[in-house]
């Protein structure tokens, strides 16, 4: 025992004692932080149970520090190493520890405990401490070498961003990385210029994929988190994604004309945020919401709109724009085709022809044009608002959208029009109007003559334009005429006329010429006047003179004198002569005619005047008078006259003569009046009315009575129709009512002998 106490006490007075790792115990190794704690262990236990401990001392690096005699129970602390309790001893505790706090760089040292033994041999376990010191924390600069705080400059996409982080000190010497969001980028760190400082320069290509937050790791111990300095990468990026999305009322992918709906444009990805537009084909569309949505970190924008029929097929496109970029790689679109359904607009036209007429026989195609959407399902077809059924024979086909009509008729003349459907609904178009062109032909009336005009009555579509006439006329030259429309007045046709016209007319009206032309022979004698009806003989400056009232449409008067032959004893033509109406032998009232007066020269017993109005249409019938006795008389000379002029016996003889001669001729004119055919004889009334009754008067020279006698049976020489006054008269009470005054004598003329 005294041995052991001499050995302990020499132990732990010697103040130092060499450890040789490995040979002399095993090493543990210890890593603690700068300013943290440490504990060294060193296992104390006995090997044996008969053993015990007697002594226990620390070493650090050969040098003792700290000792424990287990048999009284004593410990001893190096003062220095111990400033400020930093050092605690547990000896209760198996394995015993010694704990360091508040260490310091020169901490770090080989520790070694050595244990002595009553029995056992001396046992040393060695502690290698490191003592960590950390680095500073990482900073940027860029390549300037300013200093960059939590952002860089901007960025454009493919731009390399150059920086440089830094780490002032540290032991061990720090590792730097840089680190894209948790992908390591770069672990190439050296030493810098600057003394004690670290460093690690980055060359990042930017996409948006590593536009992440970048991050500079410094590390040189796994006791604690790498050191970290996190920079946000300022990198101007387009909208990568933009997608349009129906919200509200587009059912099966389609909208109806005129409803609204709601569409909704998402685009992210891009930095800043960007700036939706709208449009509708080209057009750009206002009033749009704009909002910034989290959960799908991407800006929305919302538009309602109310499709018509005629943004069908239009391009609805949403335009991200990002405000800040320059144009050409600043913007991203998405589109969709606008389905707008819609009931069909329908109208109808004529296949390759605007006009709306056709030739008769010729084929029609008529074409509905359908606008629908879906496309029209069924196509109908109208005539005159009735449905058109397809007729092989008659050659009516529809085909597609066309009305085929391969012979087209004139009957097939009217309102056509096509309806169309689908499952939006169902629309007929307005009528087109289709006219058949047919050439002319004749209707029943052909040509027809109205007062003194020429009516070629035909049928066509469209009317004539031009009407060719061929007038022809027994002994006449045939005329040909042509006219613009269908009326041909008879004063175009030259004269002379005789009562009938063989009159053929033929139209044109530029589709086909007429097949046959339009004949007709058409009556003229009613255009002639009427026989002259009041009409009286006088005896005025010497000589017989015919009078008449004019008749209507008369342009001249035929004054014919009749005188018996003294060959055959039969009325033969003396004379004949014209009286123009306007001449001086018409005496005029007021621009009117209202009497017309002929000279006949002298007349003699027997003699017939007859006058006849005429016009170029040809003359009436003549209307006959013969001189009264009185009228003879009159303009016979007196009887002594007679005497002084010629000798007496021969004047006798002369009388005799003539009064056998009168007998005789009265004889044969009664014969010769039942022979004669020509001109048959009217028995005139003269009426004269109370105008002409009053000239009369009032004219010195004129000399007469009032005549009357009973009227004709001949119709030949009379109109029936037109001659009322005449069948009224009533001579008895012209006799009755009306005394001449004594120095006017009238005409009274009397039929002869009929
Ligand atoms: C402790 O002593 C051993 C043996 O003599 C020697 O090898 C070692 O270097 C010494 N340690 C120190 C820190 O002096
Ligand atoms: C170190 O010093 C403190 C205070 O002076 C003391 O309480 C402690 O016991 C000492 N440590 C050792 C191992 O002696
Ligand atoms: C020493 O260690 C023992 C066992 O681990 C423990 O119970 C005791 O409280 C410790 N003493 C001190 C002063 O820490
Ligand atoms: C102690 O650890 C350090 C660092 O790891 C090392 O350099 C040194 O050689 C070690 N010492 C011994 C004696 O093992
Ligand atoms: C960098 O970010 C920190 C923390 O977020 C903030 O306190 C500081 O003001 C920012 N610095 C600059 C220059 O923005
Ligand atoms: C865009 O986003 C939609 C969903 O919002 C997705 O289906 C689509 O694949 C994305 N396209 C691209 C190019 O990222
Ligand atoms: C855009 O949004 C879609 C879905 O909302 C998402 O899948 C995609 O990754 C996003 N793209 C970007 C670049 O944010
Ligand atoms: C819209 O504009 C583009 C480019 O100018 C052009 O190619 C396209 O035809 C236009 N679309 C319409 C519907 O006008
Ligand atoms: C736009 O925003 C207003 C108010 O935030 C809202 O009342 C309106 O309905 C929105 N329009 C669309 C199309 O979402
Ligand atoms: C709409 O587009 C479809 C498909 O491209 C085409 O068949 C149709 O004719 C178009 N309609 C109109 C009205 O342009
Ligand atoms: C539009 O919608 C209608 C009705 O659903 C459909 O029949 C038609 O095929 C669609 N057109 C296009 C071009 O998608
Ligand atoms: C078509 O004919 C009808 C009846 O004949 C007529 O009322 C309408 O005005 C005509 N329309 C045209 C454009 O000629």
């Amino acid at each position: 025992m005294r041995v052991f106490g001499a050995l302990i006490f020499l132990l732990i007075i010697s103040p130092a004692f060499a450890f040789v790792a490995g040979a002399d115990g095993p090493v543990l190794f210890q890593e603690a932080l700068e300013n943290g704690k440490s504990t060294l262990n060193c296992d104390t236990s006995p090997d044996t149970a008969e053993d015990e401990i007697m002594l226990l001392v620390w070493y650090k690096d050969n040098e003792s520090i700290y000792s424990y005699d287990a048999r009284v129970g004593t410990e001893w602390c190096n003062i220095g190493f111990n400033a400020s309790g930093r050092v605690i001893a547990n000896m209760s505790s198996n394995p015993t520890t010694l704990t360091i706090s508040a260490l310091r760089d020169d901490d770090q040292a080989l520790y070694h405990c050595r244990v002595e033994f009553l029995l056992s041999p001396t046992r040393n376990i060695g502690v290698n401490l490191t003592v960590i010191v950390l680095p500073s924390e990482p900073f940027f600069l860029d390549e300037l070498g300013n200093t960059v705080t939590n952002k860089t400059r901007p960025y454009y996409e493919g731009d390399t961003l150059v920086l440089t982080c830094l780490v002032i000190g540290g032991r061990p010497p720090p590792k730097i990385t840089w680190y894209s969001g948790d992908t390591l980028v770069d672990a190439t760190y050296s030493v810098s210029d600057i003394p004690n400082v670290r460093q690690n320069e980055l060359y990042l290509p930017l996409t948006r994929d590593n536009a992440d937050t970048l991050s500079c790791r410094a590390s040189n111990t796994h006791l604690v988190k790498p050191l970290k300095a996190n920079l946000q990468i300022e990198l101007y990026l387009p909208a990568n994604n933009v997608s349009i999305e129906w919200i509200q009322g587009n059912a099966n992918g389609n909208i109806r004309s005129g409803d609204t709906v709601i569409v909704q444009c998402i685009a992210n990805g891009s930095h800043p945020i960007p700036d939706i537009t709208w449009f509708l084909n080209n057009k750009s569309l206002s009033h749009h919401n704009q909002t910034w949505n989290e959960n799908l970190q991407a800006v929305t924008s919302r538009i309602i709109i109310t499709p018509t029929r005629a943004d069908n097929n239009a391009t609805l496109k949403c335009v991200a724009k990002n405000p800040v970029m320059p144009t050409g790689r600043n913007s991203k679109s998405a589109a969709v085709s606008l389905n707008v359904t819609f009931g069909p607009v329908v109208h109808v036209t004529r296949f390759e022809d605007e006009k709306n007429d056709v030739i008769e026989l010729d084929i029609l195609i008529l074409k509905c044009n359908v606008e629908a959407n879906p496309p029209a399902s069924k196509i109908f077809w109208y005539y005159n608002d009735k449905e058109i059924k397809e007729d092989g024979i008659r050659g009516i086909r529809v085909s597609s959208n066309d009305l085929i009509i391969d012979e087209v008729r004139r009957s097939d003349s009217g309102q056509y029009s096509c309806a169309a459907r689908n499952n939006v609904g169902e629309t007929k178009s307005g009528p087109i109007n289709i006219s058949v062109f047919y050439p002319p032909a004749c209707t029943k009336s052909s040509v027809i003559l109205k007062k003194e005009i020429l009516i070629c009555n035909v049928k066509s579509l469209p009317p004539p334009d031009t009407y060719f006439w061929h007038i022809n006329q027994a002994d006449y030259d045939a005329q040909h005429l042509t006219t613009g429309s269908n009326i041909l007045s008879l004063e175009q046709v030259a004269g002379p006329f005789s009562d009938s016209l063989n009159v053929s007319c033929e139209a044109d009206n530029g589709i086909a010429s007429q097949d046959k032309s339009c004949n007709r022979i058409i009556s003229i004698g009613h255009l002639k006047p009427k026989q002259p009806q009041q009409c009286d003989l006088a005896f005025e400056y010497k000589e017989f003179q015919i009078r008449c009232l004019p008749v209507e449409n008369a342009s001249y008067y035929e004054l014919s004198l009749w005188r018996l032959s003294t060959t055959n004893t039969s009325l033969v033509l003396e004379q004949k002569r014209s009286l123009e109406v306007g001449n001086s032998l018409a005496l005029m009232q007021n621009e009117e005619p209202w009497l017309v007066r002929g000279e006949l020269g002298l007349l003699k017993a027997g003699d017939e005047a007859g006058a006849a109005a005429c016009n170029r249409y040809g003359c009436s019938a003549a209307l006959l008078l013969r001189p009264t006795d009185g009228l003879l008389s009159a303009a016979m000379p007196p009887w002594w006259k007679f005497f002084m002029v010629k000798d007496i016996g021969i004047s006798i003889g002369v009388l005799l003569l003539v009064v056998m001669f009168v007998c005789s001729t009265m004889l044969a004119v009664r014969l010769a009046r039942r022979s004669r055919t020509k001109p048959v004889p009217v028995i005139q009334v003269l009426q004269l009315d109370d105008v002409t009754r009053d000239y009369l008067s009032r004219t010195s020279d004129i000399h007469g009575i009032p005549s009357c006698s009973l009227r004709s049976n001949s119709s030949d020489y009379s109109d029936d129709g037109d001659s009322p006054t005449f069948a009224d008269c009533h001579c008895p009470r012209i006799q009755q009512d009306w005394i001449p005054p004594p120095d006017v004598t009238l005409t009274l003329q009397r039929e002869s002998a009929v």
